[in-house]
């Protein structure tokens, strides 16, 4: 009888439910949307409800749509949305929407705490500096600002740990999801008791905290009507959507590196030993593979960037692109494949929506540098792949600076489909860039987590490497070599623009207000 595998995102856009078989092949993949909602600027927070009524659609169907038995399925594995603080009263009800990671209202809780333990104690405690998109600040947030909801928490959550606790009626977390908390020793994969006491948060209120393809429980018998599983089924502790994607794409070895380029851009890599960037600019997490870390650059306009460019300023391309079978993309890089690397010396700098890595700066924003009479519009295409490949590139450098090896990068995400972007990516890192066959991501990678808490793999490296092949690679060309001449330029901008970023974000407030 085959064995099936069933994997569960619980995304910032919807709820993913993807069906594998265990030699790896996809059955069945199913996302069920749901909004966001932005109460004040710089908010985000979204209804748990919504989460766990939309996996469950995504449950039935891939089930409805496969005919699989239930009973095949030997196991599932939950991801998701990293940092989210969702509030549970002894009840088990939902005491407020969910604040996302995305969510910016904490950034004077982040100051104060950090005053208050010491940057560096923070550091050695967590392995991450306090970012207002971590958990622990949201926390603090809530007891000065909403003490009624603050008084009654019985139980803090992270997003996919909410669906759990609705799948099996248990309060569990995984290390890799626990790490972006601040609240987690990630050397010793363990909660910090420094870090708890210093914010005040009782121990009672956090989840045991399992390795991701642990089996933490099983799913219940209200969970079993409600999405057809069979009672009983066990559910692995799984991963948050960074590490569970990199079980997606087999970065499960020193060595492997893998850049995806959504709206965000991540730059990520396994690491055999716990490793952290002396100034925290570079995330370090503990892996969903037992035993090892990983670190992680986040750029937050990667795709968003070129996203931008075509819709405000390629609106020629698209009515083209309507009328003929190429998209507005694939016109805009094949002209942009005409210019010379470098574009003839015109820089571009993504921070279009601020920037976390390396420069955690809400205020930086993009730019155009070095723009001439020669350079025409495929000179701004092409400086947008480039500007957000340096961007990546920067990241890859602080790993490489803590002695990271990087043989090759495995590309995901829909900037990884174009040829010359990936050729520029492997110009720009002076390393192949790779890609390979899955492209259901963090489920996908979930959905192993799972065969290997269950027996169906021995462990992640061999699940992955059941699963996971390399349908391609570009090697690093003779451009390298002229970005290795503009790439010091481009670093060079950043320093001397933070100051008037800043001082441009302050006239554009006041006018904004007025
Ligand atoms: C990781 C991060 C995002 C969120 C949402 O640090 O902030 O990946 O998990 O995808």
């Amino acid at each position: 009888m085959p064995t099936y595998l069933l994997g569960i995102d619980v995304g910032t856009t919807g709820s993913k439910a993807v069906l594998i078989e265990e030699g790896g092949q996809l059955r069945s993949s199913v996302t069920t949307e749901y909004p966001f909602s932005t109460p004040q600027p710089l908010w985000a927070e979204q209804d748990p409800a919504d989460w766990w009524h939309a996996a469950t659609v995504s449950i039935q169907q891939v089930l409805d749509e496969t005919g699989i038995p239930p009973g095949q399925i030997a196991g599932v594995g939950l991801t998701g949305q990293m940092h989210g603080l969702v509030v549970l009263d002894a009840r088990g009800q939902v005491l407020r929407p969910c604040i996302m990671w995305n969510d910016q209202r904490t950034g004077g809780e982040c100051r104060a705490l950090t005053q208050r333990i010491g940057a560096q104690r923070v550091l050695a405690l967590t392995g991450n500096p306090l970012l207002p998109g971590f958990t622990a600040p949201k926390i603090a947030w809530l007891r000065s600002h909403e003490p009624q909801v603050y008084g009654r928490i019985a139980h803090v959550l992270l997003p996919k740990d909410y669906v759990r606790c609705r799948l099996t009626g248990a309060f569990f977390s995984d290390v890799s999801d626990a790490s972006g908390t601040s609240l987690f020793d990630v050397g010793r994969r363990c909660w910090s008791d420094e870090m708890l006491a210093a914010l005040d948060v009782p121990r009672a209120w956090l989840p045991e905290v399992t390795e991701s393809p642990v089996v933490s429980a099983r799913i219940g018998a209200e969970a079993a009507r409600r999405t057809g599983l069979r009672e009983g089924t066990p559910v692995v502790g799984g991963a948050g959507d960074q590490a569970a994607q990199a079980v997606g794409t087999g970065i499960v070895r020193e060595g492997l590196v893998s850049a995806t380029l959504g709206t965000s851009g991540v730059v990520f890599a396994a690491s055999q030993t716990y490793r952290v960037e002396p100034q925290g600019r570079l995330h370090a997490f503990c892996h969903a593979v037992p035993g090892m870390w990983h670190l992680m650059g986040v750029m937050l306009s990667a795709g968003g960037s070129f996203r931008w460019y075509r819709d405000t300023l390629c609106a020629a391309e698209q009515v083209e692109a309507k009328r003929g079978t190429h998209s507005a993309y694939e016109l805009l890089t094949a002209a942009a494949a005409e210019v010379p690397p470098g574009c003839e010396g015109l820089l571009f700098l993504p921070y279009l929506t601020g920037e976390r890595t390396p420069h955690p700066d809400p205020h930086a924003r993009g730019v155009f540098f070095g723009l001439t009479v020669r350079h025409s519009k495929a000179h701004l295409t092409r400086a947008v792949l480039e500007g957000v490949s340096f961007g990546l590139c920067d990241s890859l450098g602080l790993m490489r600076e803590l002695g990271i090896a990087c043989s090759e990068v495995r590309v995901s995400g829909g900037g990884a489909r174009s040829a010359l972007w990936r050729q520029i990516l492997a110009d720009v890192f002076r390393a192949p860039t790779v890609t390979v066959n899955l492209t259901e991501g963090a489920a996908y990678g979930a959905a192993l987590l799972a065969g290997v808490g269950t027996g169906v793999y021995r462990d992640v490296p061999v699940a992955c490497e059941r699963t996971i092949r390399v349908t391609g690679s570009t090697s690093p060309g003779p451009a390298a070599t002229v970005y290795a001449d503009y790439y010091p330029r481009y670093r060079a901008l950043y320093p001397v623009l933070a100051e008037p970023f800043e001082a441009l974000a302050q006239v554009a407030g006041r006018h904004h207000r007025a």
